[in-house]
């Protein structure tokens, strides 16, 4: 019998209609376009203002919408929707299934999950289960922050950096050599304190206090995160490739996360890789954690041929971490 694989056979993609740029950024906080450019590789990000709509189902349905018109399918066919954000439109009900019911996916099961800015790559690897398991045949993956929402705009450190955007793939099963061939997901959550949103959980509830000690917003080391970033990834990536006997020759795209230019050039290094082979977009939409890694394949479609070799990897809060061997399943 023929092995079953889970190939992603469509994509979507969506960001909001603003453009923050660093100009703009530099008139809320104490930075400049220089400093963010040169330390960050950021010029603008996207931000989901009140006036065009709000919460990450917005974005999601968009996202959807564009898929389908990109690659129609039957939502009715869609078995299972797994929607990987760390801010979803509320702390109940999912996200998922806010998305599956304005956009006609009525048959399938839904779940929210956060793995932060892995979430992408954790999300693709559960359908990936599913699929090859035999037991569902479509998967809808849906990935994306409003990290607006939760970004300190006092803060330098971080404001810079978040912004708003969301994509999704369609997962489903072949027989033919394509689709998730591997896949290396790691955690720590040993040291939280590095990266973290404390407030708004069932150890710090909302409270006057909690919002008063701006709790509600990410806060990062950001210096122990880029390191950590740098190793997590690399590592990940080169055990992948030496597991599946892959060369830096074979290799047709590394997909980053898009967090710092600097990590995704210093991850490239160590792998050897030419900038040439990384898909890199982070300048004009900056980090939309979760979202990050679905728009760059978004991105890139037509220039991705079926059985490309990709290796998808991110690190996140968590930490997490990993990377996905994926062979391209269309043209
Ligand atoms: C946050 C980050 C951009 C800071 O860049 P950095 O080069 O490490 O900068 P440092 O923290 O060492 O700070 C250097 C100086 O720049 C200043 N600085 C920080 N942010 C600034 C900003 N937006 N504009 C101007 N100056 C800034 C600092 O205050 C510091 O000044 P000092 O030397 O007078 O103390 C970088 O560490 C980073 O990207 N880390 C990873 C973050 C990440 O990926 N998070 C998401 C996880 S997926």
């Amino acid at each position: 019998m023929c092995k079953i694989h889970a190939a992603i056979t469509g994509v979507g993609g969506y960001v909001p209609n603003y453009r923050l740029t660093n100009e703009e950024l530099s008139t809320i906080v104490e930075t400049s376009d220089e400093w963010i450019t040169k330390r960050i590789g950021i010029k603008e990000r996207r931000i989901l203002k009140p006036e065009e709509g709000r919460g990450i189902s917005y974005l999601a349905v968009k996202a959807i919408e564009d898929l389908q018109s990109r690659r129609p399918f039957n939502p009715l066919e869609v078995e299972a929707v797994i929607f990987a954000t760390t801010t979803p439109d509320y702390g109940l009900p999912s996200s998922a299934a806010l998305t599956a019911a304005q956009t006609g996916m009525t048959n399938a099961f839904c779940f929210d999950m956060e793995a932060a800015c892995s979430g992408f790559i954790y999300a693709l690897d559960i359908a990936d289960g599913f699929v090859s398991s035999g037991k569902y045949k479509k998967v809808m993956v849906i990935a994306g922050d409003i990290l607006s929402s939760v970004t300190d705009y006092e803060d330098r450190n971080t404001c810079p950096i978040f912004a708003d955007g969301c994509g999704c793939v369609l997962v489903e099963a072949t027989t033919e050599e394509v689709g998730l061939m591997d896949s290396i997901l790691r955690s720590d959550g040993s040291t939280p304190e590095h990266l973290h949103m404390y407030g708004g959980g069932s150890v710090y509830p909302a409270s006057h206090e909690t919002v008063e000690q701006r709790m509600h917003y990410i806060w990062q080391d950001g210096r122990i995160v880029f390191k950590r970033a740098v190793s997590s990834m690399v590592d990940a990536c080169e055990e992948l490739l030496k597991r599946n006997n892959l060369s830096k020759e074979n290799v047709d795209w590394i997909v980053p996360h898009q967090a710092n230019l600097r990590i995704i050039d210093a991850v490239a290094y160590h792998l050897n890789v030419p900038r040439e082979k990384v898909m890199i977009n982070i300048e004009k939409y900056g980090n939309t954690s979760a979202g990050t890694i679905p728009l760059c394949l978004w991105e890139w479609e037509n220039r991705l041929h079926k059985g490309d070799n990709l290796i998808l990897t991110a690190f996140g809060a968590g930490f997490t971490w990993g990377a996905v061997y994926l062979k391209w399943g269309y043209n």
